[in-house]
């Protein structure tokens, strides 16, 4: 198989992780006898230094023109600090899913067992979670219309959602549904905002196309609750923008670390694989990140994007005899962690790729 391959590393640990993403599909193309032709583009913090742009056109123009996109990390600490700011590198970011139509974001806790021990949460509490969370990505208070008065007294942030825009996530979540265990939970704030009332609507509609899905509806505040009590209760969880990306931070701490969860946004065009995680500016140059996020990003792409299931299990069982064998970087270590077990991102690179059947 051919496939065009568009790496943008972004800013921070970013080019760090995506190097090892790209080294883990070289490795892929050479054992299965594909051809993976790469390119590379700026986005963000670095592009803004480049050209002024979070976003430039060139990396918009081939974004749309390759067949998936593996991405790494945005942000940067200067602009957190400096909340006036009007050029911003997560524009770069909003924009790219806003133009490629990226409406649903695909976030699995995929819990290693050997890693049960790196939460902070019991392991028999987490023993068995396997979630996969749907978050819509292209709507909601994130797209709203924005507004601050001129004496700076008074902001807004419009939170709104298209009948077609819930429509859409929600029916890619049922079919997933489908394929596990038959069970969708749909988290709103419906008893508050008229944005969720429409949502809620919206799913139960579509619930009734899929019958033999068990749909569950809860309210955001309760499911943040749930999810650290019983995280087995949720199998497929659909959700909103904003709540979406809340939910899931809180979620990585099931899986060990934000350092180990992959996404894939996805919608009627290209594919864009990233990990959860920011930019770790503390962290960027140091050889500290964890590049297992964007490795399983990877496994992901070859899954989702070109349909190559064999090849996306390669690489997510050599990140599972990786952490078997007892290798970890300092987010995944814990106090019983030998020393000379921890290593680096290129150190653990290099071990998930010797892993790779
Ligand atoms: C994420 C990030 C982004 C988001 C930021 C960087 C704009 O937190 O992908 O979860 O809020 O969607
Ligand atoms: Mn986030």
């Amino acid at each position: 198989m051919k496939r065009n391959i568009l790496i943008i590393p972004g800013d921070g640990i970013g080019q760090e992780v995506t190097t090892w993403g790209k080294q883990v599909l070289e490795s892929i193309a050479q054992k299965y006898n594909h051809e993976f032709v790469f390119d590379e583009a700026i986005m963000g913090h670095t592009a803004i230094e480049a050209t002024g742009d979070p976003l430039p056109q060139e990396t918009l123009e081939k974004a749309k023109a390759s067949d998936a996109i593996l991405f790494g990390a945005i942000g940067h600490a200067k602009y957190d600090n400096d909340p006036s700011a009007k050029v911003r590198p997560e524009q770069g970011l909003l924009k790219i899913r806003k133009e490629l139509g990226l409406y649903a974001n695909l976030r699995p806790i995929l819990l290693f067992d050997e890693l049960l021990d790196a939460s902070s949460l019991k392991p028999e509490v987490l023993r068995g979670t396997d979630i996969l969370f749907f978050r819509e990505l292209t709507g909601d208070v994130y797209f709203g219309e924005k507004k601050r008065n001129e004496d700076n007294t008074f902001a807004s942030d419009l939170m709104n959602y298209h009948r077609y825009e819930v429509e859409r996530i929600a029916r890619k979540a049922y079919e997933a549904a489908r394929t596990r265990s038959k069970k969708l939970c749909s988290v709103d704030k419906a008893n508050v905002l008229e944005t969720s009332r429409l949502w809620r609507e919206v799913v139960q509609e579509i619930a009734a196309e899929y019958p033999d899905v068990e749909t569950e509806h809860m309210f955001i505040d309760n499911a943040a609750m749930q999810l650290v009590k019983n995280p087995k209760k949720f199998d497929v969880v659909l959700t909103a923008n904003l709540f979406g990306d809340i939910l899931t931070d809180e979620a990585s701490q099931i899986a060990g670390s934000m350092g180990m969860l992959a996404s894939a946004s996805i919608g009627d065009g290209t594919g864009f694989f990233e990990p959860i995680h920011g930019s770790a500016h503390d962290i960027a140059g140091q050889n500290k990140a964890n590049p297992l996020a964007s490795i399983l990003s990877v496994a992901l792409m070859l899954d989702i994007a070109f349909g190559l299931q064999d090849e996306a299990k390669a690489v997510t069982s050599a990140v599972a005899d990786t952490l078997k064998a007892g290798w970890r970087t300092g987010d995944i270590a814990n106090s019983s962690t030998p020393q000379d077990k921890i290593l680096g991102t290129n150190e653990m690179g290099q071990k998930v790729l010797e892993f790779i059947k």
